[in-house]
């Protein structure tokens, strides 16, 4: 699970965030709303302890991130928290496969092989594992990402404007595999995003343009454990 309490921060002297308290329980799917400039990646790097909030205490799968340092920190990271960055971030110079295996060579872990072919196979993308990433069509490079971010059977899986810069199918393809692969690792998925075709698509919402920040949850729907994977039980108005 996640708790964040009375975080603040700051860079310089405006403050950029303002959250009192945020819990989120092992499994769950939240959507992290709210303008440009409101404060999403800086909330998605202080959960991925990237960031130390200049205020206030993060626990992320049991540990409290600001006791973590250096090496210590980058391996609890490397094993328990997978990120999608907005920009993918995949090493040109390796292939798809070697950009996978990198994940676990980062958290200190064994060289698998096996688990990175199993990875891409479910994320349809078996073929490319010997492939550049700049072989690959944007939607490809995309499932990669997701793929490398859940390598290591994270216990947070973190995304950062996922379906942005996709059309209205890539999108909505992103987001059923970002829920089904956090699904199938019982990790708890946070996704920040502008994006309004999506703000729908999940039942438990952050929203960083209300002061201060408002969580809400539709009561109404199903809960993740009774969604059918990858299919968001309210698709957005096309
Ligand atoms: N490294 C940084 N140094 C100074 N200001 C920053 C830095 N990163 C972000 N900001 C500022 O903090 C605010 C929130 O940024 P950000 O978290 O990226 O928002 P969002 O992801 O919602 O667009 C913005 O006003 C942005 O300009
Ligand atoms: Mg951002």
């Amino acid at each position: 699970m996640v708790l964040l309490e009375h975080i603040r921060h700051r860079y310089d002297r405006a403050a950029v965030l303002n959250l009192p308290h945020l819990s989120i329980a092992q499994g769950e799917h939240h959507l992290v709303l709210g303008r440009s400039g409101s404060g999403k990646t800086t909330l998605l790097h202080i959960l991925a302890g990237l960031l130390r909030p200049s205020e206030g205490r993060a626990v992320v799968a049991g540990e409290e991130l600001g006791a973590l340092r250096g090496d210590a920190l980058d391996r609890f990271r490397g094993r328990h928290i997978g990120i999608v960055f907005q920009q993918m971030h995949l090493l040109p110079t390796l292939t798809v496969e070697q950009n996978l295996l990198l994940a676990p060579y980062m958290a200190g872990l064994p060289q698998d092989v096996e688990r990175a072919r199993e990875v891409l196979n479910s994320l349809d993308v078996r073929e490319k594992a010997g492939s550049y990433p700049h072989e690959l069509s944007v939607g490809q490079r995309q499932r990669v990402a997701i793929a490398r971010a859940v390598m290591n059977r994270p216990r947070l899986l973190l995304a950062d404007e996922p379906t942005s810069s996709l059309d209205d199918l890539r999108a909505e393809q992103v987001l059923g595999l970002l829920r089904e692969r956090a699904a199938a690792h019982e990790a708890t998925l946070v996704v920040a995003t502008h994006d309004a075709r999506i703000a729908g698509a999940f039942n438990h919402r952050l929203d960083l343009d209300d002061a201060p920040p408002t969580v809400s949850a539709d009561a109404s729907r199903a809960t993740e454990a009774n969604d059918v994977l990858g299919q968001p039980e309210d698709q957005p108005e096309r």
